[in-house]
């Protein structure tokens, strides 16, 4: 039982550290972009982050609707990245980190 205890405290403690990072793949930011860099940065952020971020591509993040609309997006948390390159999302992640220390 005590184990089981543990490993809960494990996980939990992953979750609340464990950023989310989702790659808006709309067709606004896939044609400015998001297509081209997808691959290189899900390979780069696993290798430099492992679990601590979780990567997923979504729909439409509905921030192209916007006058002066900035694509491609990518949210990381519950913040959006505008003109997201993989060197700004790196750097992105990175503050995040430094933050949460
Ligand atoms: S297509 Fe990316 S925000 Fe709309």
């Amino acid at each position: 039982m005590a184990e089981c205890a543990l490993s809960n405290a494990d996980a939990d403690a992953d979750a609340v550290h464990a950023i989310s990072l989702v790659i808006c793949m709309g067709t606004c930011c896939y044609i400015k972009g998001a297509s081209a860099y997808l691959d290189d940065l899900v390979h780069v952020v696993q290798q430099k982050y492992g679990d601590a971020v979780h990567i997923s591509a979504g729909n439409c993040l509905g921030q192209c609707l916007l006058e002066n609309s900035e694509p491609p997006y990518v949210k990381v948390d519950d913040e959006i990245i505008t003109h997201a390159t993989i060197k700004k999302i790196l750097e992105y992640i990175d503050e995040r980190f430094t933050r949460a220390v």
